[in-house]
């Protein structure tokens, strides 16, 4: 692969060609701010903050958008970078909710460090804003369009990541907003509830409901796992404050999914801590069922599998197993009906 050399605030660097800026940029370790940018979505520069200054041109340029050439010379925090910064943000936050104390990402909003970092108190434009109703009508997350900055985050994520294509940009200028075709309830649009838009917006747009007052950002732990919902072996890390599960992420880093999820791991987690959720296996006992030991199950389980084969012969058992299974799991289990119980009525619930 060809490579190119770029100078960025006085440091040469070797990037492959056909690099961005911005991942030149990254490269050197120089964070430039970005609200837009998503390296799991198109580019778009709708933005704007992600600028640089080109010393040979004089121009600023969204550098999330623009690919390096060799010989360039940018400077990431120059006077006119940092001027044009403090104004896109003033501009957004024109429109913007400012009430962070109730915002679910106080503390994690690229809004509110982009802004303290440039020193933005409040906005220069208090003119005319929409008022958006919150919509909580769907049982996953919250759209509060009060604090939506337009990115297209949320629309680029919902087309290119589930291909849903439920949201998109309605309207024009001043009326812009995000929506799904003709304003019909997230739930009744082709939306899957796969949660990719409420993980890349970068403010506090869209929050998933469950996850709401259980903790700050800062009070979170984040501990990796695989999703427990099927054999795929998603990899998420689990939202955890005081040792109770809060919420669930998608772990970017890993396959098989790359931080993407279905709507069972995303937002299927309150079984975790639910009253009703099974600690001890059931026995019935005079008609009715009792916790017990596992050792106690097992062995009457077994019991009873040994008198249904003596008595019906093993073809009057059979064996249903589970996608939450690993394969390994459901390999042994079949061997197991056929086997032991000897029968080959056994099955799967994935299986078509
Ligand atoms: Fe480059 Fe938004 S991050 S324009």
């Amino acid at each position: 692969m060809a490579e190119i050399s770029v100078k960025i605030n006085g440091q040469e660097v070797q990037i492959e060609k056909g690099k961005t800026l911005l991942q030149a940029c990254e490269e050197l370790g120089i964070d430039v701010p970005t609200l837009c940018y998503h390296p799991r979505v198109a580019i778009e520069g709708a933005c704007r903050l992600c600028m640089v200054e080109d010393k040979k041109s004089g121009q600023l340029i969204a550098s999330c958008t623009l690919e390096a050439d060799d010989g360039m010379e940018i400077e990431t925090e120059s006077p006119r970078v940092v001027e044009a910064r403090k104004l896109v943000l003033d501009l957004l936050l024109a429109s913007h909710d400012v009430d962070c104390f109730a915002c679910e990402r106080n503390g994690d909003c690229r809004l509110q460090d982009y802004s303290y970092r440039y020193g933005i108190e409040r906005t220069a434009f208090p003119g005319e804003r929409r008022e958006f109703p919150i919509d909580n009508q769907n049982p996953f997350f919250e759209r509060d369009y009060n604090r939506c900055i337009q990115c297209g985050l949320c629309v680029r994520a919902c087309h290119e990541i589930p291909q849903a294509g439920a949201i998109d940009f309605a309207n024009r200028g001043f009326s812009s907003e995000i929506a799904t075709p003709f304003n019909v309830p997230l739930e009744d649009s082709t939306c899957v509830f796969c949660g990719m838009c409420v993980e890349l917006c970068p403010v506090g747009a869209l929050v998933p409901r469950l996850d709401r007052f259980t903790g700050r950002p800062w009070e979170i732990e984040k501990v990796r796992t695989t999703c427990a919902y099927c054999g795929v072996g998603c990899q998420i890390e689990l939202n955890v404050n005081e040792d109770r599960v809060v919420g669930i992420s998608g772990y970017g880093e890993s396959e098989p999914n790359y931080g993407d999820l279905c709507v069972k791991g995303k937002f299927g987690w309150d079984y975790i801590h639910h009253p009703e959720r099974l600690t001890a296996p059931l026995v019935r006992k005079e008609g009715k069922l009792v916790p017990t030991s596992w050792e106690e199950a097992l062995d009457y389980t077994a019991r009873k599998f040994k008198e249904i084969k003596e008595e019906h012969g093993g073809d009057a058992l059979g064996g249903l197993t589970s996608a939450k299974c690993t394969n390994e799991e459901n390999y042994l289990f079949q061997k197991f009906v056929r086997a032991a119980l000897a029968t080959h009525n056994v099955d799967h619930c994935a299986r078509l």
